[in-house]
């Protein structure tokens, strides 16, 4: 089984809707036996919350599910358990490989290193600007383009 983690601050707004976006993909290829998600966040302010009603929203307006997400915090130990951990800005990635042990062979990175066509570095916390929509659409491409990557090198 292969694992991936998406990583944001909170983990009300940006990893979990990664994560059902993702989910949604891999279920799509039919790679749901070989491909197992999950999201955390850094900060621990929402731990056992639901979605942001922002992130609910836009993941029904494109029927996706959101059966399952609850916040949890990041924790050493996923270093060593995901395969994968995939964060959505520079300070996720920081605060990420901060945490890392010494036995970890998981790649950490950043969603948008993914999309070849977008100048920003990082996913823009909606939590601050609202816009659930404009990251909804960076979430999605990056996505197809981070299937492609784990597809690839894993040889599915
Ligand atoms: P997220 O957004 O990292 O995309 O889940 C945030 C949610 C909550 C907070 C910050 C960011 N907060 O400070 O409570």
């Amino acid at each position: 089984m292969i694992r991936v983690l998406f990583v944001c601050l909170g983990n009300i707004c940006r990893s979990p809707m990664a994560e059902a976006v993702f989910r949604h993909k891999v279920e799509a290829a039919g790679l749901h036996n070989y491909i197992e998600i999950d999201s955390a966040g850094t900060g621990s302010w929402h731990i056992g919350n639901p979605p942001h009603p922002g992130t609910e929203a836009v993941l029904t307006e494109n029927s996706i599910k959101t059966d399952g997400l609850k916040a949890r915090q990041l924790k050493a130990e996923d270093t060593e358990t995901f395969d994968y951990i995939v964060t959505m800005d520079s300070d996720n990635l920081t605060d990420t490989a901060a945490v890392k042990t010494n036995q970890a062979q998981t790649e950490i990175s950043r969603l948008l290193e993914f999309h070849p066509d977008l100048s920003e570095t990082d996913v823009e916390d909606p939590y601050l600007t609202g816009n659930f929509t404009k990251v909804y659409n960076m979430v999605t491409e990056s996505c197809d383009y981070l299937l492609e990557h784990i597809r690839g090198r894993e040889n599915l």
